[in-house]
């Protein structure tokens, strides 16, 4: 049988990272196109799959530069989020792999490839900063304040005692890098602004390959966890899904505050992200490779972590 070439590839590698890693490739300027003006008459800053409220009638009332200023508006977020989460979060997780901070051997091409990978997040910080810059100077955005994300994934940290600390932090970067993949392909698919689609799309390419090297190590380091830390594991899991999936309403409400909606129709213009299910449903479309690396390692063979994240709605009993 002939699977898809990256099931071929040999354990804890990012496969052929000299000849396919964007920071040794793709080497593009992330300039914004001289025919920028021409472009936004018919392609968009960013992808209605990441901010489905731009669909709202409200919005679409409001007109065309509205709902592209508002876009503008959530691109820059997105690369904000993206550049803080590469260095602070995901780059953190995987330092716990490289220096040896789990309570497991580090296999020698795990740890090659963690540096491997923490050389891409480097390059994705940079670039998508250079492009966050270049949006907020065209449209003088100068609020850019911490996405609240970055500091609620923080704060599970915080909430850790110090020795399960590299735990829950290899854990913050398992979540984000098994959904950042699937997140970017819905972005990729859409019509956008040259720059932003070949960043994006350099930035998936290498995705693809972290999300199955960190789905790997997961197991692997699952397979080697004490009952105590694997229910200690299990906790900041459903903890930390759930939280990848959380809008930032307030930030959402200031955006919509700056093209001139009032606060009554910006409400109405956010209710359906804030509907009782609409965040468990995120979760369950969202989050599938996260949910099947877990099952592959055995996670969900255990009945009480199948209870807690049914009842919270992330899966089927
Ligand atoms: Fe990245
Ligand atoms: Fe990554």
């Amino acid at each position: 049988m002939t699977g898809p070439t990256f099931t071929q590839m040999p354990r804890y590698t990012l496969g052929d990272w000299d000849n396919k890693a964007a920071v040794r490739v793709r080497k593009n300027n992330y300039r914004l196109p001289d025919d920028l003006e021409h472009q936004l008459a018919s392609r968009d800053w960013f992808a209605p799959a990441f901010m489905p409220y731009i669909e709202h009638p409200l919005i679409d009332k409001a007109g065309r530069a509205t709902a592209q200023r508002l876009a503008a508006n959530h691109l820059v977020h997105f690369l904000d989020y993206t550049t803080l989460l590469e260095h602070r979060v995901v780059n953190r997780a995987v330092e716990t792999i490289v220096h040896g901070e789990l309570a497991v051997p580090i296999p020698c091409q795990m740890k090659t490839a963690g540096l491997q990978l923490y050389t891409d997040e480097g390059y994705h910080a940079l670039f998508s900063n250079e492009v966050a810059e270049q949006i907020a100077a065209l449209y003088d955005i100068r609020d850019r304040p911490l996405p609240r994300r970055i500091g609620r994934l923080l704060g599970v940290i915080d909430a850790t005692t110090p020795p399960d600390h590299p735990l829950a932090w290899f854990l913050l970067g398992f979540v984000s890098e098994t959904i950042i993949a699937k997140e970017l392909l819905s972005i990729t698919r859409e019509t956008l602004v040259s720059t932003v689609y070949q960043m994006l799309r350099n930035h998936l390419e290498d995705e693809a390959r972290h999300s199955r090297y960190f789905s790997e190590v997961f197991q692997y380091l699952w397979s080697a966890l004490a009952p105590d830390q694997r229910a200690l594991a299990a906790r900041l899991l459903l903890d930390v899904v759930g939280l990848y999936f959380e809008p930032d309403t307030p930030w959402l409400m200031h955006s919509l505050a700056s093209v001139g909606f009032d606060e009554q129709d910006s409400l109405k213009i956010v209710a359906n992200l804030l509907q009782p299910d609409a965040h468990a449903r995120r979760v369950r479309s969202g989050a599938v490779s996260t949910f099947a690396a877990m099952q592959q390692a055995g996670f969900f063979d255990d009945a009480l972590n199948r209870q807690m994240f049914f009842q919270a709605g992330f899966i089927d009993g």
